[in-house]
């Protein structure tokens, strides 16, 4: 990392199952720069939707996006939304489900950037997610695209889910992980793709180890 750089931002986007959340927790954790969890905060904000039951477009849903509060503790690990801790049941499979549709919203996006672009200048960070590299810091110093094919990433999902001792099949996450891909991808503002500067780092055949090792190399080289 040059000397004279007084802030460093490390921009990961990737798929579902890419390995960036725990690759970018492990560069945090080295680096002793902040880590941010873009999911988590679409995640926590379609609680909001399956508490009352909305639809991801409605306008109620929307409203109360704009007037929540979301917060990280414990570098990452732990989110709260309005002051209660819902980093277990943001992981559960009806978020899972619903995400990616509340993610799509305009007006949700907008709010979740511009609180992403706050945390962000307030000091050294890695960040990911989806649009990190492209939308939330665009002139971020680092930008990686974790990639890796859909079944070892249904593999990586499958081992998370079975630790928490959620019953499922290999063949129902894959199906999930390729639908949520296909809305992330497709998606009109915002969607998953590969900025034109950012470095492509196949996950499929390495380990974290090695996945953080060469980010690591790439940005004290750099
Ligand atoms: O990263 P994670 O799988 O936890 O993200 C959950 C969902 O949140 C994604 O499938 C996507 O729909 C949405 N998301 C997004 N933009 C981001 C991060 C996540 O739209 N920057």
């Amino acid at each position: 990392m040059k000397k004279n750089r007084p802030q460093v931002t490390i921009a990961m986007d990737g798929p579902a199952g890419s390995g960036k959340s725990t690759v970018a927790r492990r560069i945090a954790e080295r680096l002793g720069l902040l880590y941010l969890d873009s999911g988590a905060m679409y995640r926590a904000v379609t609680l909001l939707a399956i508490a009352d039951s909305l639809p991801a477009d409605s306008p109620k849903l929307i409203a109360q996006v704009k007037m929540c509060h979301i917060e990280f503790r414990d570098n990452g690990k732990t989110i709260l939304l309005n002051a209660e801790d819902v980093s277990v049941q943001i992981r559960t499979p009806a978020v899972n489900r619903l995400v990616a549709d509340v993610a799509k919203i305009p007006e949700i996006r907008q709010e979740i950037v511009r609180h992403q672009q706050r945390i962000g200048a307030e000091g050294s960070i890695v960040a990911e997610g989806r649009d990190l590299t492209t939308i939330v810091f665009p002139d971020a110093d680092f930008k990686f695209y974790l990639d890796a094919s859909v079944t070892e990433r249904a593999k990586r999902r499958l081992a998370e889910l079975q630790a928490q001792s959620v019953d499922t099949t290999l063949a129902a996450v894959e199906a999930e992980i390729r639908e949520r891909d296909e809305k992330d991808a497709t998606r009109e503002h915002s969607p998953l793709r590969v900025a034109a500067d950012a470095i492509i780092v196949d996950t499929t055949d390495r380990t974290i180890d090695e996945v953080v090792d060469f980010i690591i190399a790439q940005v004290i080289e750099n």
